[in-house]
């Protein structure tokens, strides 16, 4: 394993599939009456957000305590940030308090290869989602979800060892904004699943064409051939002009509603990363149905999560004998 989890494209195939399996192995810890291993005692995990999060913030510092990991929490609102301390000064403070891992999630795009290959800390960096960039643990547990629901075993869990060869996965929306979108091409595609890329002319990033999926500005000529449709969040906080004419002709044209749902393959689920827009890019029946992975999501991120810190911060193969 790797010292530093900074973009799904640094992953091989083998790597992927050892982050995937051993969260597998993992996610039984959730359903023990203690939900801890002593894998980490002694290290101290850093959450470093200088952008808002609920659900990659708090299932990161899930995953380091039931690791038993110390876990020291740092958002920008409220530190020395706002006063104008640099991300190197931050650094230096975090590397004093002893960091063994530091989890960043920041709002420029290169923060967190910055902090891997400063030098300014000496303990692993993992991406937690970095401007427009890359969101690398995403696309994990959103891979960790597509092979426990395709994959499925007689008890629901991912077939350990197996990739998502030949799967069709259709990527919807603001992927122009979407440190998400990128991320699960490049992992997917080293999984070997085929990424279809469904958005307006207006939010596909300039270069798209050399990223290795295939793009449509045609939601309804997917659906039919896709095992997987993954709608992404209209970033209107990250829009400072208008990319569509309006909410309500964007979702007529790119949002997924039961009409839509409808014409997939009844082995097909509705993946979203969250933080939703429902009733825009999601209709709020399709959220909640029993297609919807998104609350699965959420929970599988804990497991990949603790798996992407044990592996990075752990000598050993095997979580339940690492001390
Ligand atoms: N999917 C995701 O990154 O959600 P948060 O912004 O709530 O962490």
């Amino acid at each position: 394993m790797m010292r530093h989890l900074l973009s799904a494209g640094d992953l091989t195939r083998d790597d992927a599939l050892v982050i995937l399996d051993t969260a597998e192995e993992l996610a039984a810890v959730a359903d023990r009456p203690i939900k801890k291993l002593p894998t980490l005692r002694g290290r101290t995990v850093v959450n470093l957000f200088y952008e808002d999060s609920t659900r990659t913030r708090i299932s990161f510092e899930a995953a380091a305590k039931r690791l038993s990991a110390d876990v020291i929490n740092f958002s920008a609102k409220g530190s020395s940030v706002s006063k104008g301390e640099s991300l190197k000064d931050t650094a230096l403070t975090l590397e004093a308090m002893g960091a063994d891992a530091v989890v960043v999630r920041h709002g420029s795009s290169g923060a967190p290869h910055r902090l891997a290959h400063s030098g300014w800390i000496r303990g692993s960096v993992v991406n937690a989602g970095d401007g427009t960039h890359e969101h690398p643990t995403q696309a994990l547990l959103d891979a960790f979800t597509m092979r426990r629901r395709l994959n499925a075993g007689p008890h629901g869990e991912g077939a350990v060892g197996t990739d998502l060869a030949g799967r069709r996965v259709t990527i919807v929306g603001d992927v122009l904004h979407s440190r998400v979108a990128r991320s699960n091409v490049l992992l997917l595609r080293t999984l070997g699943a085929e990424v279809t890329l469904v958005a307006p002319p207006t939010l596909l990033p300039v270069g798209v064409e050399g990223w290795p999926c295939s793009t449509s500005y045609d939601l309804d000529g997917e659906l039919d051939k896709s095992d997987v449709v993954m709608m992404l969040r209209v970033q209107q906080e990250r829009m400072g002009a208008a990319f569509f004419p309006s909410a309500r002709e964007y979702s007529r044209r790119y949002g997924l509603d039961t009409r839509r749902v409808a014409q997939l393959p009844d082995h097909a689920i509705v993946m979203h990363p969250g933080p939703m827009n429902r009733g825009m890019e999601i209709a709020a029946e399709v959220a909640d149905s029993a297609r919807s992975t998104i609350v699965e999501q959420v929970t599988n991120g804990v497991s990949v999560r603790m798996a992407v810190l044990y592996l990075l911060l752990s000598g050993s193969s095997d979580p339940e004998v690492a001390q």
